[in-house]
């Protein structure tokens, strides 16, 4: 079938070169969800020791909802986009009092909870609980720009439907945990926005801009 050797070829290399990052070592959707919100606007880089000083300040959600707004934010100074706490701050008190302190595993619940939306839930479906849920971010866009030869701006709507459709049709059943990951982490470290390692691709023989000889031409730049 025609995403087969895409599939196999991605779920390889992932499992030979993937990064270790400290939000892979386990699969708990608290984890998932505090790493993804930070991952959203701030470079993995950046986010490595905000993150392993938040797990050790706050272990769980009821730690999240016991705290201070003003604790949280201490453990947040310097990342910006600050909404992002009182966001975490109230969704922590929801599951409390809704969900009996247990992260939900409905995928209408998750995306109900503030600051949750199609991306976030999409990860904690995906990376946590192992559902066949797509999870698409810029990385990803850009992976799919090339590799189906979108010829317009990724943020483009029809171009959105068509790239979250696909992103849903290309996961291997019951894989998406690993599969989703492995677009994310081929996005980060072969398929790079300037210059890609198209001679490191594990999935360059399926690559359609590349088949055309503009790689260079895709993504499409929008306007801004
Ligand atoms: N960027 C967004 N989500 C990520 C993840 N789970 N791993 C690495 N980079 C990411």
């Amino acid at each position: 079938e025609k995403y087969a050797s895409i599939r196999k070829g991605l779920l390889q290399w992932f499992q030979l070169h993937q990064r270790k990052l400290p939000w892979r070592r386990n699969h708990l959707p608290y984890e998932i969800w505090i790493s993804e919100i930070m991952l959203q606007q701030t470079q993995v880089k950046t986010v490595l020791p905000y993150y392993e000083r938040w797990m050790a300040r706050f272990p769980d959600i009821a730690s999240v909802a016991e705290a201070t707004e003003e604790e949280l934010l201490k453990y947040w100074e310097g990342m910006g986009y600050y909404s992002r706490v009182r966001n975490i701050h109230k969704t922590a008190h929801i599951v409390m009092t809704d969900h009996g302190g247990e992260f939900p595993r409905e995928h209408g619940a998750v995306l109900k909870l503030p600051g949750i939306g199609p991306y976030t839930a999409g990860a904690v479906m995906s990376l946590a609980f192992n559902e066949d849920f797509p999870l698409v971010d810029g990385n990803v866009e850009r992976v799919f720009a090339r590799l189906f030869d979108i010829d317009s701006p990724v943020k483009e709507k029809e171009n959105q439907k068509l790239i979250w459709k696909t992103a849903k049709e290309l996961i291997p059943s019951g894989m998406a945990r690993d599969f989703n990951q492995a677009l994310m982490e081929l996005g980060a470290l072969i398929c790079l926005p300037r210059t890609p390692l198209c001679g490191d691709c594990p999935v360059s023989g399926s690559c359609e801009s590349r088949r055309a000889g503009i790689v260079d031409q895709r993504p499409v730049a929008g306007k801004r």
